[in-house]
């Protein structure tokens, strides 16, 4: 495999292991705020993106690469409001986004097409993690300021469950 292209993933795994530390430090917040929904939600998005971490580093392995852990950095900001962690789940996801769409263009322009193909399904997941994060900004402006609509909405995400991804490397 290409070298840079190989490096970008390695360093992708770290990546979506801290995207997993993250949510789980929202699913945290919202778990002391006592909306058990909320928590759900990032507790299951913390498990997505192990999964994510585990194809590239299964990926990596099946092309023979070297792969290297490093240090996952703490999760580093700082949530007052019920809606700070949604804002800054859908900035979050547009930096990954990013991400991919670098890791995407080093295998083009290595004309590492297998690797294309792989990422083909993470630049899928990243239009819906975005949209995901950006629908749950929208419902939370439109019913976060009433106590019977935030009841609901926090029953509406508790019922969200895990499912791993349809991916075949
Ligand atoms: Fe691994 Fe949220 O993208």
């Amino acid at each position: 495999m290409d070298n840079k292209v190989a490096t970008l993933l390695n360093e992708q795994i770290n990546k979506e292991f801290y995207s997993a530390y993250l949510y789980l430090d929202m699913a945290n917040f919202y778990t002391q705020k006592g909306l058990d929904g909320f928590a759900n939600w990032y507790e299951i998005q913390a498990q997505e993106e192990q999964a994510h971490a585990m194809l590239m580093y299964q990926y990596l392995h099946n092309n023979d690469e070297k792969v290297t852990l490093e240090v996952i950095a703490k999760p580093d900001k700082t949530f007052e409001t019920l809606m700070d962690p949604l804002k800054a789940g859908l900035e979050h996801e547009k930096y990954v986004t990013s991400l991919i769409n670098t890791i995407y263009a080093a295998a083009v322009e290595a004309k590492e097409f297998r690797t294309t193909q792989f990422l083909d399904w993470f630049i899928k997941e990243q239009g819906e993690e975005e949209k995901n994060a950006s629908d749950l900004i929208t419902k939370m402006e439109l019913f976060g300021d009433d106590a019977r609509s935030l009841y609901m909405l926090n029953s509406e995400l508790a019922a969200r469950v895990y499912s791993a991804p349809s991916l075949v490397l």
